[in-house]
This record gives structure tokens, sequence and C-alpha cells, in this order.
């Protein structure tokens, strides 16, 4: 009974501690990188505003206090991080509140931190550059305003060149006449109304291939010299053995072997196994009588068939 009655105290004092007396804060709206509003006519100094968001990705109805806010500034400034929020602002005096009023969700038309996105396709001697927008809110609003100033720069031994501009509407832009083997490096900023507009992107750097022709041409000219440096070496030591060729017989000359004299003795007494080695005097020999026999009994037969024609022609 107890704890029913301090339920619904609790609630009634929940319900009646913020009274909607207040008057809303007027035309909520995102201008640059900046929400702004106004006091509504009527209301005095002393009014705090209070704002929330909520994250683009979130689709429940939850919302989240902005923590550095809670004053009589009439403007905040809206950082990267909130890209695709939306907020809500209202008017706080003690108790007495006003209602919440909403503003847009923050797009690259309306908060001036967008970057174009930016993805580089390699390819010998060229880079593709494709750029894309964050959201269609700039294209939507300003059309034929939005450009892209991509530059793009060579890194040399850790240094940098001079950058080159290509400003362009296009989302694909062929960068031309790259030096192969070479690092080059990109960035992007819109460019609205043919000024600056939002934040300049990351860099994406590449090295540039080469093409397959030049990579042949390096091939053949490689061993071009290499044939020519071999064909080189050998005509020098082809002369140097002609010059020097006494020299040369000395030094080529097999050394001669010094037999130790207990060795020659150890050779000399027999013990040796010479008997052992297979010799093949017999068996050729044998072979040999073989061969002897066949073309003798050849020769007495074509001997005998020449008796037998000259007998049957006479
Ligand atoms: C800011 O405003 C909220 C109301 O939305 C209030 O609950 C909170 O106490 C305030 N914070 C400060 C520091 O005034
Ligand atoms: C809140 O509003 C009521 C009536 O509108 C007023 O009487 C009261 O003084 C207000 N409270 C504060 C703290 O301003
Ligand atoms: C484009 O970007 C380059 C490099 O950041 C800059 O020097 C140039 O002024 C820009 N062009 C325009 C029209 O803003
Ligand atoms: C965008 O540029 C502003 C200054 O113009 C800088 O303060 C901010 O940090 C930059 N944001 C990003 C995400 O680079």
């Amino acid at each position: 009974m107890i704890r029913q009655i301090c339920v619904g105290l609790v609630l009634t004092l929940l319900i009646n501690i913020e009274t909607l007396c207040l008057n809303p804060p007027q035309d909520v709206r995102i201008v640059r990188s900046n929400l702004q509003w106004k006091r509504p006519a009527d209301d005095d100094d002393s009014v705090l505003y209070s704002l929330q968001y909520k994250p683009g990705h979130n689709t429940g109805d939850e919302w989240y206090s902005v923590t550095s806010h809670n004053g009589t500034q009439l403007r905040f400034q809206i950082t990267p991080e909130f890209y695709g929020a939306v907020f809500r602002v209202r008017a706080e005096q003690g108790i007495n509140v006003s209602e919440w009023q909403y503003s847009d969700s923050v797009n690259c038309a309306n908060a001036n931190f967008c970057v174009p996105l930016l993805k580089l396709s390699v390819k010998p001697e060229m880079v593709l550059v494709t750029m894309a927008h964050m959201d269609e809110s700039l294209e939507k609003e300003d059309g034929e305003h939005v450009e892209f100033n991509l530059s793009y720069w060579k890194v040399n031994n850790g240094g940098y060149l001079k950058p080159e501009s290509v400003i362009t509407k296009s989302k694909n832009e062929p960068i031309f006449q790259l030096e192969s083997g070479q690092k080059y490096c990109f960035q992007v900023q819109y460019l609205l109304y043919e000024k600056p507009y939002g934040n300049v992107s990351n860099q994406i750097c590449a090295i540039i291939p080469e093409t397959p022709e030049t990579i042949k041409s390096r091939h053949l000219l490689f061993s071009i010299f290499a044939s020519f440096l071999v064909t080189a070496m050998c005509g020098v030591c082809i002369f140097l053995l002609f010059k020097h060729h006494k020299k040369a017989k000395q030094l080529l000359q097999p050394l001669r072997l010094e037999i130790p004299h207990h060795y020659q003795e150890f050779f000399r007494s027999g013990e040796f196994p010479l008997q052992a080695c297979p010799s093949g005097s017999s068996q050729s020999l044998r072979s040999y009588d073989m061969i002897t026999v066949i073309e003798c009994s050849n020769l007495k037969q074509k001997g005998q068939e020449e008796e037998q024609e000259t007998t049957i022609s006479t």
C-alpha cells in the first residue's frame, strides 16, 4: 500500500517537475559548421538552452546530451563526429522548460567539414582517380557549382615536388603521363562556387607501375649489356693468355707429384693387390677368336658358293 503511494507520488513529481510553460527556441538550423537558433521574442537572458543529439546510424529514440552545451549561447559548433546526426534544443528555466525543437540531420550541404571520398586505381604510367560524395546533399543544393580540386605531386627522396591541381566536375579523373616507378600522392577538396569548401581529404599515395613494354625493353637492354660484358671479359682473358702464354703454361702445368718414400717401397714390395684387378686380356682374345672363326667359316662358305657357281656356269 505504502509502496504504491510512493510510486504514485514519484510519478506525479516527475510529471510536475518539468512544466512546459516556456517558449521554445526559434529557427533552429545548421549554418556552415554551426547549429544555431534564436530566442523567442518574450524571453529574458536567464534562460538556458539544452542540446541533445541522435547519431545518424541510430534508428531508435535514444537521445544523448551534448556535454559541452548548457548555456545561454545561441549556437553550437558541430564537429565531424556529428556527421549524420539530428539535434534538438529546448529552453530551460528552473523547472520550467519548452518543447524540443529539431534540426535537420547534419549533411555536407549544411556543415562545412565534408571531404570527397578518394580512391585510386593505379595503371602503368597513369592513375584513375575516383571521387565520391559523402552524401548527395551538396549536388542537390548546389548542382553545377560543386567541383573537385584534385591535387597530386611526386614524392622524391622524401621531399615533395610542386603539386599540380586539376579542377573537375567528373567523378572519374584519369591522370596521365606519370613517371613509372615513382611515388605520387593525391588529395582532394570540394570547390563550391569556385571557393574551397569543407576539409582537405587525407593523402593517398601510390607507386606507379611500369608498362609491359618498358619492362621488356629493360630486360632486353640488360641481356644485351650482360652478353657484351661476357664477350668483353672473354676478350680480355684471351688477350692476357696470348700475351703471357709462357707464364700461363707454367701456371697451368700439373703439379709434380712427390710420392713419399715409404709409399714407393710399398708399391715395389708387391703387396699392392695389382692381380686383383680384372685383366680383360683373355676375354678380349677369346672374342677376337670367335670373330675370326666366324669370318673364316663365312669365307669358307663364300668360297664354296663361289665354287658351286663356277661349276654351274661351266
Ligand atoms: C544540462 O541540461 C540538462 C537538461 O537537458 C540538465 O539535466 C543538466 O543538469 C544540465 N547540466 C548542467 C551542467 O547544467
Ligand atoms: C515557471 O513558470 C511558472 C508559470 O509560468 C512561473 O510562475 C514560475 O515562476 C516559473 N519558474 C521559474 C523557475 O522560472
Ligand atoms: C586547389 O588545391 C591546391 C592545392 O591544395 C591549391 O593550391 C589551389 O589554390 C586550389 N585551387 C582552388 C581554385 O582553390
Ligand atoms: C577540418 O578542418 C578544420 C579547420 O579548417 C579542422 O579544425 C578540423 O580538425 C578538420 N577536420 C578533419 C576531420 O580533418
